[in-house]
């Protein structure tokens, strides 16, 4: 038993609070809907051995000073932009995400996305529901054809090869961007790689993100990134809002310069109802769904909890952040 309290900002799955239960002798867990506001987490983290985080919670130095007795943090997520290594790293706390769980997961969730954008399935349902289906027209409800066209992925780690692997069963030809090269990647789905962001946005007719939200990445879809896009081309966006510039992105759509945006993250989330990219046809929003199922979810709490309970035991973490 770990003689230490574990504080877990959100219920997670059962699963893993059960493994948290039998290793820790005081595991806390957050009960409500909405997360713990920044002085409430302070509140309950003093005194804990272990977080164990949503992406909701920023973990920096002001938290880590107030729990100064917390030795590892372990994030229910693979991004973890939320967490402020080197203030954790200067204190000597641990950290660790959930990398290898959610990735096929968030892939279909961005090809959903492209094909219900593609083919305007949410904007087409919802006029079929609320009795605007009128006689079959020749010209009603025009999509864009997701077959033989082509795809750019902006970033080609585990996400964005398991959406080429897709977009090569529907036909599409796949180009990335990438810092470096990913022979295997290539392979394996026949993705071709573009040396510059702006050479593939050029060519693609849907552009998906797949990097993490760091200060080179941050506003990497910019006001010039969406001027090179083409009119007909569409944004699918499943990384982090803060890769993109929210402003510039509703001037394109509005100007016509892009075709539309699905986005399934946004700055900030939620994003007010009254938020204009809601009134935006064009442009789909989902919730931050990319990993929201029953099994990946499990999989993530459980890998986190694993983490948690590895540190405190003085063990190697599964995927610790280096
Ligand atoms: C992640 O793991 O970073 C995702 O955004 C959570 O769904």
């Amino acid at each position: 038993m770990i003689d230490g309290r574990v504080f877990v900002t959100r219920r997670v799955d059962d699963e893993a609070l059960r493994l948290l239960k039998a290793d820790f002798v005081e595991v806390d867990v957050w009960e409500h809907e909405r997360p713990p506001a920044p002085d409430e987490l302070r509140r309950r983290a003093a005194g804990c051995l272990a977080l164990v985080t949503m992406l909701t919670e920023r973990v920096d130095a002001a938290l880590l000073d107030a729990a100064r007795s917390v030795r590892v943090v372990a994030n229910v997520a693979t991004g973890y932009d939320n967490f402020d290594v080197e203030a954790a790293r200067a204190r000597g706390v641990r950290l660790s995400n959930t990398p290898n769980v959610l990735e096929e997961t968030t892939a279909d969730l961005a090809l959903a996305l492209l094909l219900a954008s593609a083919r305007r399935i949410v904007e087409t349902a919802e006029a079929a529901r609320n009795g605007r289906w009128g006689p079959w027209d020749p010209r009603g409800w025009l999509g864009v054809d997701a077959h033989g066209a082509t795809l750019g992925i902006v970033g080609m780690g585990k996400i964005g090869g398991a959406v080429a692997r897709r977009a090569r069963g529907f036909d599409m030809r796949v180009r990335y961007t990438s810092r470096q090269r990913h022979g295997d990647a290539e392979r394996e789905t026949g993705a071709s790689f573009v040396p510059t962001l702006e050479e593939l946005l050029r060519e693609a007719d849907f552009v998906s993100l797949h990097v993490p939200l760091t200060v080179d990445t941050r506003n990497l879809m910019d006001k010039a990134a969406f001027a090179a896009m083409k009119p007909s081309a569409t944004l699918i966006n499943t990384s982090r809002g803060g890769v993109v510039d929210q402003d510039a992105l509703l001037d394109a759509v509005r100007r016509g310069h892009i075709r539309g945006a699905a986005l399934d993250v946004t700055t900030p989330e939620p994003l007010p109802p009254e938020h204009p990219l809601f009134r935006e046809p064009r442009v789909l929003i989902t919730p931050h769904i990319g990993s929201a199922t029953e099994t990946t979810r499990r999989r993530m709490a459980v890998m986190a909890v694993r983490n948690v309970i590895a540190a405190c035991a003085g063990r190697h973490m599964p995927s610790e952040i280096a």
